[in-house]
């Protein structure tokens, strides 16, 4: 099963992302996480794409086209996979078909997860991830168990995210409407396009996409 989540920054992708890595042993290809790395690791891509990540642009489809390729080249046979934050742009969605047509794979399910704008706000704002794993937490939505100790991994220190700030996140919403969301009816005209209310709680969103992938048409261990 190979899937794209797509939806506005803070619609929850990354969240439903680690879950479904979970219940059906999917991989996650996050390019965000993907090019976050390369900064924190100092690397010339990630001083390259530095400024327009922190200014809410688009890094250009080639960088992220050979960041993807190379992912999914490594993939062990057989594993699908969740893009989570890829393609969102049109060459982007063309040079995804074309490497997977290469490789024999097929796209099963495009989930687009629907967030009314305020509510994508309130959640940026809001959002903090373990300096260790990089889970993430809310300050009201999602809260570690224990204040102060990531769930996951047991660390004490947590981080926020450069482009969290209201100018960015702003600039980064409006990128998504004039570059991404352009890019749903590609979907849809394939059969492939399922949408699910991003605005539910976190639980109730997982459900929904868990229906999705088991109904007839998809095949979650396929
Ligand atoms: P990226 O890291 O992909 O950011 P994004 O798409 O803006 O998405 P986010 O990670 O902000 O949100 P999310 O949907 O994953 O939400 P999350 O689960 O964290 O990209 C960053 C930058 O990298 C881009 O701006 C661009 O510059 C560059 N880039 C990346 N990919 C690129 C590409 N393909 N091409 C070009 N440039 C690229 O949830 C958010 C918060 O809400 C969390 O606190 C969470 O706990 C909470 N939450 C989640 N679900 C719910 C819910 N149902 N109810 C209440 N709270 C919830």
């Amino acid at each position: 099963m190979n899937l794209i989540l797509l939806g506005p920054p803070g619609a929850g992708k990354g969240t439903q992302a680690k879950r479904l890595e979970e219940r059906y042993g999917l991989v996650q290809l996050s390019t965000g996480d993907m090019l976050r790395a390369e900064r924190a690791s100092g690397t010339p891509l990630g001083k390259k794409v530095q400024a327009i990540m922190d200014s809410g642009q688009l890094v250009s489809d080639d960088i992220i086209v050979d960041l993807i390729a190379a992912r999914i080249d490594r993939l062990p046979k057989g594993k699908g996979f969740i893009l989570d934050g890829f393609p969102r742009t049109q060459p982007q969605a063309e040079a995804l078909d074309a490497m997977l047509a290469r490789k024999g794979l097929k796209l099963d399910r495009v989930i687009e997860m629907k967030v009314d704008e305020m509510a994508l706000i309130d959640r940026i704002a809001g959002r903090f991830s373990c300096a260790k794993c990089g889970a993430s937490y809310h300050d009201r939505h999602r809260r570690p168990h224990q204040e102060g100790v990531c769930d996951a991994c047991g660390a004490h220190e947590f981080v926020r995210r450069a482009d969290d700030r209201p100018e960015t996140v702003k600039a980064r919403l409006s990128t998504y409407r004039e570059l991404t969301a352009p890019i749903l009816p590609y979907y849809r005209a394939k059969g492939v396009l399922r949408t699910v209310d991003g605005m539910a709680p976190i639980d109730q969103v997982a459900a929904q996409i868990e229906t999705i992938l088991e109904s007839p048409g998809a095949a979650p261990n396929g």
